[in-house]
């Protein structure tokens, strides 16, 4: 009996006879010889199949095969310099699993409506793969560099009873008598939870309804949100930076196969290092002017507009202190100055935009109550809230990230659905 191997290890099996269960990926025959890529979710190996090798039924079997038949071959494992893992395997013995019938993703081109209506069958492409793969390891990363660091995972809610980023992109469900939202945010419940056990992060989806038709907005999307007790906005960027970089090195240290397959830039990604440059927005402002952007102090930035700014810089930018009236309710007002907000934003090289957004919290009862009757939120569903502002209110702040913005940005991807396993948008709901 051979050895059941993942073609991810096979290196460990040269010489030496084994069996992969997987999928066919494509085939080419010369009247001799089957030329069978073998793909197992581990990865993709030729195997080669000779008429001299085997009883005439396999290969004549073989002629037939279509694309992503499941298929066990089995066969001695050989160094092969010219194929792209390094081997080869020689078929010995080859049994079919389970049929194939006009597998509808062929070696052609297809639109990109096809492919995402397609989305469960189009993940078994070998760009979908690496890119999951990248994902796998970005949410990984993401997990370690927080628990290493003393932060407790504390999860928050998905059904929430109010907004936490503005109320034009909620999504309503009905909740028994009543109406919920899905979650925005977990911040509000990561104050309280930072309160509690003082460095904290929630790692969630989060939903908004997203009416705009853009390469960087998903309606359910995946963020990961730490929140400190007694944090400056200076610490929240150090934090910040120390993510991003460590997101991207581990990356790039263990997935540099999947950026090859890619085709990725690697040389822009190992730029990434602290510190960030750091512009504050009336810097970016000045900026956008000589630019020739037509750009007035007081409003958002838009995508082009980070565009231009991430443009000047070859790692990601830390924009901070916009003006409070463009930003969330919660955030703290600078002392020195109140127009503008002690909020930063990261944005990615490349033109991959805003992928982090944090602030310093207002820890102060009145001026909370204040920002929530401005905002014309319905004090009621604050009141919680309120309690951490009553009870041994601190200064503290943090941060949310997006994962499919950082993978887009890391894979370097043309728009957010590819990184995600099932995107979400306007317009898709399906499968
Ligand atoms: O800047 P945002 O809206 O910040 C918050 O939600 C804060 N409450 C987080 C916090 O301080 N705890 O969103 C944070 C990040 C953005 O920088 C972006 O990376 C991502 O979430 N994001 C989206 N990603 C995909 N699709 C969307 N529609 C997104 N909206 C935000
Ligand atoms: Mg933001």
């Amino acid at each position: 009996m051979a050895t059941v191997a993942f073609i991810e290890d096979i290196a460990q099996h040269e010489g030496r006879e084994v069996t992969i269960r997987g999928w066919l990926h494509t085939r080419r025959s010369s009247g001799r010889i089957h030329f069978l890529i073998i793909r197992d979710g581990t990865g993709f190996i030729q195997g080669v199949m000779s008429k001299a090798a085997v009883d005439e039924e396999t290969f004549l079997r073989a002629d037939h095969l279509s694309q992503e038949t499941s298929i066990i071959a089995t066969g001695t494992v050989r160094a092969d310099a010219r194929a792209p893992s390094g081997y080869e395997i020689d078929v010995s013995a080859l049994e079919v699993v389970g049929a194939s019938v006009d597998y509808p993703i062929t070696p052609k081109e297809h639109g990109v409506d096809f492919l995402l209506d397609r989305r469960h069958l189009w993940i078994r492409s070998e760009r979908q793969q690496a890119i999951l793969r990248v994902r796998h390891e970005v949410i990984d990363a993401i997990r370690d560099f927080f628990n290493n660091r003393g932060f407790v995972l504390v999860d928050t809610p998905i059904f929430t009873p109010a907004a936490v980023e503005g109320t034009t992109t909620l999504f309503p469900v009905q909740y028994f008598d009543q109406t919920a939202y899905l979650t925005q945010s977990g911040q509000l419940y990561n104050e309280a939870n930072a309160a509690a056990l003082s460095r904290v992060y929630c790692f969630g989806p989060t939903f908004r309804a997203e009416k705009s038709k853009t390469r960087r907005h998903l309606t359910e999307f995946w963020m990961v949100e730490p929140e400190v007790a007694y944090a400056t906005l200076d610490d929240v960027i150090a934090l910040g930076e120390d993510l991003v970089t460590a997101v991207v090195g581990r990356v790039l240290e263990r997935r540099g196969r999947e950026l090859k397959t890619l085709e990725r830039d690697t040389g822009k990604l190992e730029r990434v290092r602290t510190p960030f440059p750091r512009i504050s927005y009336d810097e970016a402002v000045g900026i956008l002017k000589a630019k020739g952007q037509d750009f007035q102090w007081g409003g958002d930035l838009g995508g082009t507009d980070e565009t231009v700014l991430s443009d000047q810089f070859d790692r990601p930018l830390a924009v901070h202190r916009y003006p409070t009236a463009v930003k969330a309710f919660y955030m703290k007002p600078d002392p020195a100055r109140p127009e503008v907000a002690l909020c930063v934003d990261f944005l990615a090289p490349e033109g991959y935009g805003e992928i982090i957004g944090g602030s310093e919290r207002i820890d102060d009862y009145d001026l909370l109550v204040q920002r929530i009757k401005e905002h014309q939120l319905p004090q009621e569903a604050f009141e919680w809230y309120l309690d951490v502002r009553r009870y041994g209110s601190v200064p503290h702040g943090g941060f949310g990230m997006g994962v499919e913005r950082v993978v887009s940005w890391i894979c370097g991807l043309d728009h957010l659905r590819e990184a995600i396993p099932y995107p979400r948008t306007i317009y898709r709901l399906y499968p």
